[in-house]
């Protein structure tokens, strides 16, 4: 079975593909299958985000698609930056602009400075609307740690740990990630509706 990830985010196809690995399903990404186009997220929540996503390129390929959205909470900010973790310091910020502007607007604070990873991650083909959550708590701290991962990675650290989730390999954040709590139930709910068809 054929699924389309509908991400250009590489860091996410990276996990996404490896929580998937051993089934007998095919991941393609939209740099695999040659959409260059731009989706337009201007939903309220993660979940609407997630769907306008799945929408987008299963209206175009009419292939099974999942997609999801992410971000992070942070408490002593009111939840923000939320649905805006990508574009938190500016539309096309990088994932170091939106770290600095994390840590200095958390400087005013006391520690720990906690927060939390939240994805939604949904599955759309032509008879099933999907979705399912996935949460990872912890805290941000005001140095880098770690190269791997992405975003939020190297200044995130998850609740029980010592180091950040840029400190951790691929299959150690798989075990904990928000993502990876969506996608293993998402996983799981495909594999039921596959082995009744
Ligand atoms: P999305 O692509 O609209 O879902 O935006 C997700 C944004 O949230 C990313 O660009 C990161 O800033 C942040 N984010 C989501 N998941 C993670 C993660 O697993 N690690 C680090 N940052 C993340």
């Amino acid at each position: 079975m054929k699924i389309i990830f509908a991400s250009g985010n590489k860091g996410k196809v990276r996990e996404v593909k490896s929580i998937f690995s051993e089934n007998n399903v095919e991941i393609l990404s939209l740099e695999e299958i040659g959409f260059t186009g731009d989706i337009i997220e201007n939903g309220n929540t993660f979940e609407e985000n997630a769907f306008i996503k799945a929408d987008t390129i299963f209206q175009k390929y009419n292939l099974p698609v999942i997609a999801d959205d992410s971000g992070l909470v942070v408490d002593q900010l009111n939840g923000q930056p939320g649905i805006y973790s990508a574009r938190f310091a500016g539309e096309n910020a990088t994932y170091d602009d939106n770290n600095k502007k994390l840590i200095s607007e958390l400087d005013e604070f006391p520690e720990p400075h906690s927060a939390k990873f939240i994805c939604c991650a949904v599955f759309v083909d032509a008879k099933n609307r999907i979705s399912v959550f996935g949460e990872l708590p912890g805290e941000i701290i005001s140095e880098y740690r770690g190269t791997n991962g992405f975003g939020f990675d190297p200044i995130f650290i998850p609740e029980n740990y010592k180091i950040t989730l840029a400190e951790m390999n691929l299959a150690e954040k798989n075990k904990i990630s928000h993502r990876a709590k969506a996608f293993v139930k998402l996983k799981q709910i495909l594999q039921q509706i596959t082995s009744q068809q």
